[in-house]
């Protein structure tokens, strides 16, 4: 079974002296926060160490804010097409930087390396798409209710955005937002995850080499807690028009109250507990490699990643069979080498990962690995390649026997678990994959167009793949989720450009005397009584 392509990864550099990163601010690195200094280590040699970063404190949050509020409406002016052409010179430097910046991917987040290249290619592919944005940006022209008179629509940049993002995709996710923010003509402050400044850091500079004035992108580095604060101070003094997050639900819904306050609605995209339904006519061999890829993938820590596999009765026993054989030869390790997945994030992650273990009941079956936790020396993992005790690795479970009444149904788990379960109609396999009120991802593996596109009616999610890994979104199609995944924004894609403009009506009378709407309009007389 396939894993992923063998690369050759640059051999990560460890600088003698540790990088101190700054905050940036209208164009400048500013070190001297009182805030708590934080460390960015590498999850799979734990002493290796990036960066040190001083964490902001709330005021840096304004700072950025008000350093944003005063470059927006001159970066405003600079016409689409021209701003399209900094994404365009965005893109070709993350393209020529590509290998580079997928290093740091997998030295901070410890994703592996083929992943990282792809990762760093959603980049890239984001700024193509929006490079031509800039030339198109469309309005309409509209008919006007009366004569002399022209009706036109605009999409107007919304001003200053805050964009939040998590440590699993620190480079992609950010782009998602702030490559169409910033072709449409906002500023931005990005406050990306503690566990990514290095990555963050280095994707802002790539993008101010490609001719972002001073303050149109302003990176803030905190940890949740004053990004709170912060927001809530930035929002009370009007710096801050739009909030863009990704992260967990809990913490979307306090952004999005917070919003709401201000009355914001912010682009969110938050977690998932996404289905595979596995029908009792699939190619089962395809179905065991998407839900490998989809449920460990990444060590399972995308909003995307394969939450529980639903069997049809009658193939569950060879699907568990093979899954358990597929997951158990899959090699886990060291992310530089050719690997299935590396270590968790951070330490942090790896704990967080251990807790929702505590799920696992007496009534479910365990495969996948020679044990669960962590991969020590002590608590080994076949076919492991590298030093486990160097880094945060975790053992792939998957959970047999989940029933809609387990706690494990209805949580996101973010790690490398992934729950199997029964069903035995469509109609129930739909439930299952709705009941727990997430609607990120979802995926059905069936050569019954019939059981597709039902499936695909049915289900609640944002995206549904036929044949297909519940992860994997390309960059130009709408991507967001619902219910407890989403308030229903969408990223990427044309979709996004609402997020980051509002319509803007304007018309223009030329009649020379006052023309009201709906009372000088000219009426034709119509024959109403007429019948044939
Ligand atoms: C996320 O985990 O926040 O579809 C996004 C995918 C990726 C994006 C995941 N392109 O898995």
């Amino acid at each position: 079974m396939a894993t992923n392509t063998q690369h050759d990864a640059p051999s990560p550099t460890t600088d003698a002296e540790v990088r101190v990163l700054g905050h940036l601010i209208n164009g400048y690195r500013i070190t001297d926060v009182p805030g708590r200094v934080v460390a960015s280590t590498n999850p799979a040699r734990s002493t290796d160490v990036l960066a040190t970063v001083a964490l902001a404190a709330p005021e840096t949050f304004l700072q950025a804010g008000r350093a944003a509020r005063a470059a927006q409406p001159g970066w405003a002016d600079v016409p689409a097409p021209v701003r399209g052409r900094v994404i365009a010179a965005a893109g070709r430097l993350v393209e020529a930087n590509k290998e580079a910046l997928a290093a740091l991917v997998t030295r901070e987040v410890g994703k592996t390396y083929a992943e990282a290249l792809g990762e760093v290619q959603e980049v890239i592919d984001t700024c193509d798409f929006f490079l031509g944005e800039g030339r198109r940006l469309y309005g309409q022209t509209v008919p006007s209710e009366m004569a002399d008179k022209e009706l036109f629509t605009y999409r107007r940049p919304v001003g200053v955005a805050a964009i939040i993002t998590a440590a699993n995709f620190p480079a992609a996710v950010p782009s998602w937002y702030l490559v169409p923010a910033l072709l449409c003509g906002n500023a931005a402050v990005w406050k990306p995850s503690e566990y990514a400044p290095v990555v963050a850091d280095a994707l802002a500079e790539l993008f101010i080499r490609a001719g972002l004035p001073d303050g149109v992108l302003n990176v803030v580095h905190a940890d949740g807690p004053t990004t709170f604060d912060g927001l809530d101070e930035a929002l009370e003094a009007g710096l801050v028009d739009k909030i863009g997050f990704t992260g967990s639900t809990a913490a979307g819904r306090s952004v999005s109250e917070l919003a709401g306050r201000h009355l914001q609605s912010p682009c969110l995209e938050l977690g998932g507990k996404n289905p595979m339904i596995v029908a009792p006519d699939a190619d089962l061999e395809l179905a065991v490699e998407g839900a490998l890829f989809a449920g460990f993938g990444t060590a399972g820590q995308r909003c995307t990643s394969l939450g529980t596999v639903w069997v049809h009765r009658a193939v569950h026993t060879d699907f568990i069979r093979a899954y358990s054989r597929a997951v158990e030869h899959a090699v886990i390790g060291d992310p530089t080498s050719d690997v299935l997945y590396g270590p968790m994030i951070s330490e942090a992650y790896l704990h967080r990962y251990q807790d929702y273990l505590d799920l696992i009941l007496p009534h479910h079956t365990i495969h996948g690995s020679t044990s669960t936790g962590r991969i020590t020396h002590a608590n080994p993992r076949e076919r492991f390649v590298g030093d486990p005790d160097a880094g945060w690795y975790a053992h792939p479970v998957i959970v047999d026997g989940v029933s809609q009444d387990d706690a494990l149904y209805a949580t996101e788990t973010f790690g490398p678990i992934v729950g199997v379960g029964c069903y035995d109609t469509l109609d129930e396999a739909i439930e299952l994959a709705n009941g727990h009120g997430y609607g990120l991802s979802s995926a059905i593996y069936t050569n019954d167009p019939r059981t597709a596109w039902r499936f695909a009616r049915g289900v609640s999610a944002g995206m549904t793949s036929i044949n297909n890994s519940t992860s994997g979104a390309e960059a130009h199609l709408p991507f967001g989720g619902n219910g407890l995944s989403g308030n229903g924004s969408r990223q990427s894609g044309v979709w996004v450009l609402d997020q980051f403009t509002r319509w803007q009506s304007v018309n223009w009378d030329y009649a020379g005397r006052l023309q009201k709407a709906q009372m000088d309009t000219a009426v034709l007389p119509a024959d109403l009584d007429f019948r044939l």
